[in-house]
Order: structure tokens, then sequence, then C-alpha cells
């Protein structure tokens, strides 16, 4: 049975081996998951797809008024409409996905009042997408970089909600099919030592 944490390599895969060094033991899924470009034509089953949704929406929130809002674009035409906003750097790669899924949330809490979390609740539950994803074999690559005010009017979506960021969903394909420039890019990031972002007691910059 797979440990439930890596100490600090075991159960890496291996470009996350060459790439990634975790400073203390952590579950390897969270070192697995990492935003690739090169995209398969595979399809996502529906029954992988709501699984990923399903998790994203077991994120905590405040209130519990769950903020968040997916919308999916997987057939050919929502798909198109979705490229139609990606900025074209974005959409260079990501039109191979077979998936793409806006992560919106609303800035209303169900009792009318600005919900100041709502926006953090949907980082959490992007996160909870990407970690089942990556369970289920799937990649993800979050994409901030699109036309709001375009997506906004093509997908009908009300000004009380915050449009975030696409995530592209699928199976990695192959390097050599990105660009030059983005094959050089295609592997896992590091991270900043933990040391530059955990601090006991008070902040200490
Ligand atoms: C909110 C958000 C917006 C992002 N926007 C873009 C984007 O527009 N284009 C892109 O190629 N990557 C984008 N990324 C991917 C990040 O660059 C990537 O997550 C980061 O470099 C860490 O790498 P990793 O996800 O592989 O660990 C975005 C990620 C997040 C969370």
């Amino acid at each position: 049975m797979m440990s439930l944490i890596v100490n600090p390599t075991e159960q890496l895969t291996s470009e996350v081996k060459e790439h990634r060094k975790a400073e203390h033991s952590v579950n390897p899924l969270f070192l697995n998951r990492w935003s690739p470009r090169a995209y398969d034509d595979r399809k996502v089953s529906d029954e992988d797809l709501y699984s990923i949704l399903e998790a994203a929406h077991w994120a905590p929130s405040s209130f519990n008024d769950q903020p968040w809002r997916f919308i999916v674009a997987k057939t050919e035409g929502q798909l198109e409409t979705f490229h139609e906003f990606l900025h074209p750097f974005n959409r260079a790669w990501a039109e191979k996905a077979p998936v793409l899924v806006l992560v919106a949330s609303n800035k209303k809490r169900d009792n009318g009042d600005q919900n100041g979390a709502h926006a953090f609740d949907a980082g959490t539950a992007w996160g909870y997408l990407a970690i089942q994803a990556t369970l289920l074999g799937l990649s993800t690559h979050a994409i901030g970089g699109f036309d709001k005010d375009k997506a906004r009017s093509l997908l009908n979506v009300p000004d009380d909600f915050d449009l975030h960021a696409v995530i592209a969903v699928g199976y990695r394909g192959e390097k050599e099919t990105l660009d030059a420039n983005l094959q050089e890019r295609e592997n896992p990031s590091t991270r900043k030592s933990l040391e530059e972002v955990v601090f006991e007691g008070r902040i200490n910059l």
C-alpha cells in the first residue's frame, strides 16, 4: 500500500524527483502535481470530470457559503467559445486540452452581505480539484491570462461573480508537441525555501 508520506523522494515520478525536493515529509501527491502545457487528445470521462468537481466542492468555505461556481467546456462548441477569450500565449497550448473549467465565485453571501472570503474559498476549491485530478492520473493547469470581460459576456456571468482562472484538464501529452520555447519550460517548478514563507510567532521580513 502507498505510504502516506514521502521522505523525501520515494514514490515521486522521475521528472519530479529530478526537479523537486521537499524539505519535510509530505504525501508524494503534492509534489507529483504540477502544471504541464502539453496535452494529449485523449478524452476525459464524465466520471473522472465529475470526480474532480466533486472534490472541489468539498472544499471548506467561510460560513459554508460555497461561493465557487465551475463552468465546464467539454464539447467542441463549448471549447471553441472558451478559446475565444484565452490570451494568445495560453490559447496556443490550452486549446489542446479536452476540458476547460472556468472557476468563478460569488462576491455576495447567501444573506446578501459582501463575502470577503469568496476568492480564498474558490482558491481552495481549485486546489482540491487539482489534487483529485492528480489522483486520477490527470493533469491540470490554471490560467489567469484570459479576457475576463469577454468571458463574462460570452458565458453570461452575472456581475456579482468574480472570474478567477480557466483550468485546463486532461492527460499529459508529448513535450515535443509544444513550441520550442514552451518545451524548455515543460518541467515541474521548484519552490522557495520554507523559511522564506513560514514564520513562527510573527513575521520577520
Ligand atoms: C491563478 C493562477 C493563474 C495562472 N495563470 C497562468 C497563465 O495564464 N498561463 C500559464 O501558462 N500558467 C499560469 N499559471 C500556472 C503557474 O505559473 C504555475 O502554477 C506555477 O508556476 C507553479 O507551477 P506548478 O503548478 O507546476 O507547481 C497560473 C496559476 C495560477 C494558480
